[in-house]
Formats: C-alpha cells, sequence, structure tokens
C-alpha cells in the first residue's frame, strides 16, 4: 500500500477502505507517513468529505494510537461529557456531583484552559488542596465508592489525534466536519467511555457560528458513536453570550456550587439539567428524558447534588469548607466597574473576547506554559436582552492590579457587548438535540 495512493483516492472522492486509513494513521505515528502526505489526505478530505464508515474508522485508528482507559472495574455504564468549547462553561463542575447523585458514575478525564477558553483542572484547582493527579487505582477505587472523580489527562492519549491537529491547524485544514468529529470522539474512546453525551456550542463565541453547522457536527459524532457501539447524544446549546455570570476560575467554581444550591442562574441550571438529564438516560438509570430530568431536578433541589460536591472534593484532598462557604475560594484585590458607552438593548456579548480579556487579567493561558492566577476574572452583571442607560455598570472585573493594563481589559470588555436600540429576539439556550 502507498500513501500517495491513498490521496489520490480520497482527491477523486473514493472510499477508503479500513485497511487504507489505519495504514495512514499508523504510518503518520510511527513517522513512515510525512506530514507533506498528511496533510496532502487531510486537504482531500476537506474538499470530498468522508462517509460515517471512513468517520468511525478515522476515529478508531486514532483512539487506538496510544494509552487507552481501561474503565471496565467500574460498575456501571461510563457516561461521558463534551463540550465543544465554551467562555464560563463550568457545566463539569456542576454535572460530575449532579450525575453521581443520580447513580450514574462519572470518571472524568479533563483538561486545562489555554487562550481564552478555561479548563476544568484549573477551576478545580482554585480549590485548596485539591488533587487532579490521581493514580489510576485511586481513580478507579473513588469511582466505584463515591461515583465520582476528575483528573488531569494523563498518559498518551490520542497521539496521532494530537499530531493531525497541530497539523491541521497550520495546514488550514481544521474546517472538516468528519476531521473535528473523529478528533473529539477519538478522545472520549481513548478515555474510556461506554456513551456519550455531547455539548456541541452555536454561535459568536463558538466553533461553530450557526446552528445548521453545530448541527452538521454534531450528526457526525453521533453517527460515530453509532458505527463503534458508544450511545451518543448531541445536545447543541447557545454561545451568543457566555454561560452563566462569572469567567475565571474561583468565580466560576462559586458560581457552579451556587447552582448545585438551586440558587444559580436559570441558564446555567437549564443546560446541566438538560445535559445531566441525557446522562442519566444513556446511564441506566431512567426511561425517559423526562423522568431522568425529575430525578436530576429532585437532586438538586434535596441538596443532594451539594453534597455529592463536597464529599468529591473532600476525596480529592480538597478544602471542603470552600464549597459549604465559597468566600474562602481565592478573592482578588480589586473589583473595577465596567460601564455601557450607550443606552439600549444588548443584542451580543461576544464570548471570545471576554475569554481574551479574562486571560489578559490572568485568567487564562496565553501560552501552554503560563501561570494563571485563580482568583481573578470577570463577572457579567446583565444578560442578552436586558435594557442599560450609559453608565450603567454591565461588568466587574476581578483583577489583582488597577493599573493600566486593567483599563485596556476594561475597554476590551466593554467593547464586548453590543448595545442597539431595539432588543433582539431572543432565542433559547438549548437548540435542539440529535440522537
Ligand atoms: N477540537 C478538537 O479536539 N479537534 C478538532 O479538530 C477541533 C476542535
Amino acid at each position: 500500500m502507498r500513501a500517495v495512493d491513498i490521496i489520490g483516492r480520497k482527491r477523486s472522492g473514493l472510499e477508503l477502505s479500513a485497511e487504507e486509513i489505519s495504514f495512514l494513521i499508523d504510518g503518520y505515528s510511527a513517522g513512515t507517513v510525512p506530514d507533506y502526505q498528511m496533510a496532502a489526505w487531510a486537504m482531500a478530505v476537506v474538499f470530498r468529505g468522508m462517509t460515517a464508515a471512513e468517520t468511525a474508522e478515522l476515529t478508531m485508528a486514532m483512539a487506538r494510537s496510544g494509552d487507552q482507559l481501561d474503565l471496565s472495574a467500574i460498575t456501571g455504564i461510563k457516561v461521558d461529557k463534551h463540550s465543544t468549547g465554551g467562555v464560563g462553561d463550568k457545566t463539569t463542575l456542576i454535572l460530575g456531583p449532579l450525575v453521581a447523585s443520580a447513580g450514574v458514575p462519572v470518571a472524568k478525564m479533563s483538561g486545562r484552559g489555554l487562550g481564552h477558553t478555561g479548563g476544568t483542572i484549573d477551576k478545580l484547582e482554585s480549590i485548596r488542596g485539591f488533587r487532579t493527579e490521581l493514580t489510576t487505582g485511586e481513580f478507579i477505587k473513588q469511582v466505584n465508592e463515591l461515583g465520582l472523580a476528575v483528573v488531569g489527562q494523563s498518559g498518551d492519549m490520542a497521539p496521532a489525534d494530537k499530531k493531525l491537529y497541530a497539523l491541521r491547524d497550520v495546514t488550514a485544514t481544521v474546517e472538516s466536519v468528519p476531521l473535528i468529529a473523529s478528533s473529539v470522539m477519538s478522545k472520549k474512546i481513548a478515555a474510556g467511555a461506554d456513551a456519550i453525551v455531547l455539548d456541541v456550542k452555536a454561535g459568536g463565541g463558538a466553533f461553530m457560528k450557526t446552528v445548521e453547522d453545530a448541527e452538521r457536527l454534531a450528526q457526525a459524532m453521533v453517527a460515530i458513536g453509532t458505527e463503534t457501539g458508544r450511545h451518543t447524544v448531541a445536545v447543541i446549546s447557545d454561545m451568543n453570550q457566555p454561560l452563566g455570570y462569572m469567567i475565571g476560575n474561583a468565580l466560576e467554581v462559586a458560581e457552579a456550587v451556587e447552582t448545585l444550591r438551586g440558587s444559580g442562574p436559570k441558564d446555567l441550571e437549564e443546560l446541566c439539567t438538560t445535559l445531566a438529564a441525557h446522562m442519566v438516560v444513556l446511564g441506566g438509570k431512567a426511561q425517559s428524558f423526562e423522568e431522568a430530568r425529575l430525578l436530576v431536578q429532585s437532586k438538586l433541589q434535596s441538596g443532594e447534588a451539594l453534597a455529592k460536591m463536597s464529599e468529591f472534593v473532600a476525596a480529592q484532598g480538597g478544602d471542603p469548607a470552600m464549597v459549604n462557604h465559597t468566600e474562602l475560594l481565592p478573592k482578588a484585590p480589586y473589583q473595577l466597574e465596567v460601564k455601557a458607552a450607550r443606552a439600549g438593548y444588548i443584542t451580543a456579548i461576544e464570548a471570545e473576547e471576554l475569554g481574551l480579556a479574562a486571560m489578559h487579567l490572568g485568567a487564562g493561558r496565553p501560552t501552554k506554559e503560563a501561570e494563571i492566577d485563580h482568583a481573578v476574572g470577570i463577572q457579567l452583571t446583565c444578560r442578552l436582552g436586558d435594557r442599560v442607560e450609559q453608565g450603567d455598570v454591565i461588568a466587574l472585573l476581578h483583577a489583582r492590579q488597577d493599573g493600566a493594563a486593567e483599563s485596556r481589559v476594561a475597554e476590551a470588555v466593554r467593547d464586548a457587548f453590543l448595545i442597539a436600540d431595539a432588543p433582539a429576539s431572543a432565542r433559547p439556550l438549548v437548540l435542539s438535540v440529535v440522537t
């Protein structure tokens, strides 16, 4: 078999066999297929696409390229959740305890933030003492005993995807539904998921700007799940504004705890109960979405989900007092007001701009190696559709200092709010579900 022939077949729009796809991915991992051939093939995929069978083969070949987590020692159906990247997205912090309290084991590997997006692991590390590295034995034991563990990515999972993604990034081949879908799903499968719930974001702050594009991506990922025997459901949710009011690590932990108390922002609660209910159905703890939704709502109302959060934090070495008294979380010394530039209705809040602004305050990482400040971030004080007057406070910067850099961030935050004379038509947070 020769890579050049496989590239030629894809260029002509033909369907590749499982053997041809494995040949490329295994060869790329081993270094026998060079970057230039992989880049040519990726570009052919951008133009010609891939069938569902090819996409599933690519996913499995990438999942097999490195370590694969074996979660078979955990009793029950392990349902993983993945979000395609949002700003202010603290859903894992809420879903973990919520789903575990409904009886579905959550064995989750999460990432760190980079650029404008935050990472669950950084958020959890706002809690004093919280350990995000557990041995596999500790991880499995904790999930079996408590129903929940969240750790940072360890080992070398789906290295072929990592290498290919870096290549796509510099060859203008990221924007391909089958390549994105297989990239995401290969990592979930390598992490040991039996079933997967995807939160696919659509809007200004998301990878997929329109609902139609988000649905195409969701359908491709659900199809991979079907082909590979992992029941997958995708929820398309709006990212035309950040999720909830808080952006920044400790601020997001506090908001997640509020939501587990039942007094968080309604949009965040709605998305979390929707995702949790799908996880509970896939985990076999309810027959229907409606039954599952009532179950998770009862876990929020009874305080069981919040109690699970405290137990989980304590089990991983964190200080549970910080869950019960979120005022003990790291706190920034300054709260700087950002004021509306004009009167009118808020018609858009550019999530990506706010994510970048939070990064400039120190809440995120401009480079992989950068240190982050858990205390700083942005607190929104209004939402899409709100009416504001000129000079009204629209956000607070939780900052380490009050200098020229913070003033520049304040300007960027102010500019991220689009204000018009008439309100824009509202759209729901949960836009559609692909099963
Ligand atoms: N996120 C991924 O993990 N992979 C892609 O290809 C795009 C976004």
